[in-house]
């Protein structure tokens, strides 16, 4: 007899006021990088900025190639950087924010499968969790307390 399992998932949505400052300030550099994506391509502008357990905020857009596969998401980018630049500061938080070329509003946006898998990865090496704040279009936040939740069933070991 086969066996049903299920798995939930809990995250959360939060109003501006409720994040902390330095929340806020996530929100705000990620805003302010997305402005510089370079995405020619799809015109989708993604900016993205982390918080390390030493205090400092990096952050990071999407980068785009005329042969599509090659282009980098802003997440990515960003945690490859953090990782090559501070090898022994792991992650705590990363932002996450969405525009389209033209557009006033901040775009719906989470991170793609890849992305998913790096960000599993940063948790692994520091054995930390990241929590996400992925900007909605009317202003509020999700917050996601680790990859778990929005990768559950995922591959994170080889001799499993
Ligand atoms: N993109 C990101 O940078 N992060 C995401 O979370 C979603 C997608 C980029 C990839 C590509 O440059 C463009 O957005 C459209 O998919």
């Amino acid at each position: 007899m086969s066996k049903k399992l299920k798995i939930e998932t809990e995250i959360e949505e939060c109003t501006w006021d409720e994040l902390s400052e330095v929340e806020q300030t996530l929100i705000d550099r990620a805003k302010s990088i997305s402005k510089d994506a370079y995405a020619p391509y799809s015109k989708f502008h993604v900016g993205a900025a982390l918080l390390l357990n030493s205090g400092e905020i990096l952050q990071s857009s999407n980068q785009e190639n005329v042969s599509f596969p090659v282009g980098v998401c802003a997440e990515r980018l960003l945690l490859g950087f953090a990782g090559a630049n501070f090898p022994n500061s792991p992650v705590k938080k990363m932002a996450i924010v969405a525009q389209r070329s033209g557009e006033e509003e901040w775009a719906s946006v989470s991170p793609c499968g890849l992305c998913r898998q790096t960000i599993s990865e940063t948790e692994m090496r520091f054995n930390q969790s990241i929590e996400l704040l992925i900007l909605k279009p009317d202003g509020h936040v999700i917050k996601v307390p680790g990859v778990a939740s929005i990768l559950p069933f995922k591959f994170d070991d080889l001799n499993g």
